[in-house]
């Protein structure tokens, strides 16, 4: 048997390799604390709970999910961008749900891309977006997010050849892993550009409602002009503390979203009905509980990052997402070096910045996914190896 070539352009998902390791290193009874994985510990309210475990119950539920009319999740995906955004989306032809996100964002490179075609995708970046370019076939053209650009990229810096002959281009703000933010004058200056070079602007928005100090990160879709460019992924994941539900959203240009349609009629029957039923009800429903949410990640946030410009590591405090990004201490090796030693010496796993790519070296990452005393814990624990 010889499996295909396209397998050896990009590796597996770090992060199932490292909870098997950290799952190893836990039965040695280490007590590990895991600030890699973007999996916070916030739950779904009871509401949704309950009303995902009712339409789990209810004996009609368990059909293919095309035997369901798919109409009252688009009007609530749709309904949320009107109220949130003020972004009115025609939920038939402009709205597709999506398995998660990650679904869709996997498969809109085959949407986009022939085989050789460029994709520029920004370097350090949710690592997604590299393998879904190269098993579809495309060419990555990284666009580096640096330090003194805010880690916006440079579109001007792309070469006029490149962007001529780029079919997509991947934008994620508030972002993952720099936690940078971009504005409303980036997305404008982004349609100008996409519309010269006629590249599709691909916006992946999943952090909108994790933000802090009275930011709230906007939508590409709502600047003039970006439906005619472009699409931009949300999802329920973070914003409504259910990751597992698999539960997000495609909307923007109707070309896109009917060719995402109908790859998506083939690789799945969509999505499972209690579940459309639960993220219809949590879209609709009420999202005060997200201001306290947010405000448990702000103070998560701050002690971490207090802690470690005491030790003296530089990092920057952003206005939404839960991630720090951080500098390796100088001395300490590369960020792979940095972040197994730590592990090793530790037992406290944060993400090298290498994993997102190679613009990503000299950093680390970390996830404010455990209350603020265990954050404190392995702050206290990080400065026994470096402060
Ligand atoms: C930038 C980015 N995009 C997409 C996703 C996937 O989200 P979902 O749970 O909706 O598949 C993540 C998850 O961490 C992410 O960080």
């Amino acid at each position: 048997m010889k499996l295909a070539e396209r397998l050896k352009g990009f590796d597996a998902y770090l992060g199932t390799e490292m909870n098997l390791r950290l799952t190893r290193m836990r039965a040695e009874g280490r007590d590990v604390i895991n600030l890699g994985l973007g999996d916070p510990d916030v739950q779904p309210s009871e509401v949704q709970r309950q009303t995902l475990a009712d339409a789990c119950l209810d004996v009609d539920s368990h059909h293919y999910p095309s035997f369901y009319s798919p109409k009252p999740l688009k009007e609530a995906i749709a309904n949320w961008y009107g109220r949130r955004f003020g972004v009115a989306c025609d939920p038939d032809t402009e709205v597709i749900p999506l398995l998660g996100s990650a679904d869709g964002l996997f498969h809109i490179h085959t949407c986009l891309l022939d085989v050789g075609d460029i994709a520029l995708v920004p370097d350090p970046c949710y690592p997604a977006y590299v393998a879904g370019v190269k098993i579809a076939g495309g060419r990555v053209h990284s666009v580096p997010l640096l330090k003194q650009n805010g880690f916006l990229p440079d579109l001007e810096a792309v070469p006029a050849d490149v962007a001529r002959r780029a079919r997509m281009i991947w934008v994620n703000y508030p972002n993952n892993p720099t936690a940078a933010v971009a504005g409303e004058d980036f997305y404008r200056r982004l349609i100008d550009w996409a519309r010269r070079y006629e590249v599709a602007v691909i916006s992946d928005n999943p952090y909108s409602e994790i933000c802090f100090d009275g930011y709230r990160p906007p939508s590409f879709l709502q600047v003039d002009g970006a439906r005619e460019v472009g699409v931009e992924f949300n999802s329920l994941s973070k914003a409504y503390n259910c990751c597992g539900w698999r539960t997000g959203m495609l909307l923007g240009n109707r070309d896109i979203i009917a060719a995402m349609n109908k790859i998506k009629s083939h690789s799945d029957r969509g999505m499972f009905y209690p579940l459309q039923v639960a993220a219809t009800e949590s879209l609709n429903g009420p999202t005060d509980f997200m201001q306290a949410r947010n405000r448990a990640f702000q103070e998560r946030r701050d002690v971490v990052l207090d802690a470690l410009t005491a030790m003296g590591v530089a990092a920057h405090r952003s206005d939404a997402t839960f991630y720090v990004w951080a500098e390796v201490p100088e001395g300490s090796g590369t960020s792979r070096d940095f972040c197994f030693k730590v592990l090793e010496a530790v037992s406290v796993w944060m993400i090298p910045g290498s994993m997102y790519g190679a613009h990503g070296e000299g950093y680390f990452r970390i996830a404010l996914t455990h209350p603020s005393a265990r954050l404190a814990e392995a702050m206290d624990r990080l400065k026994r190896l470096i402060g």
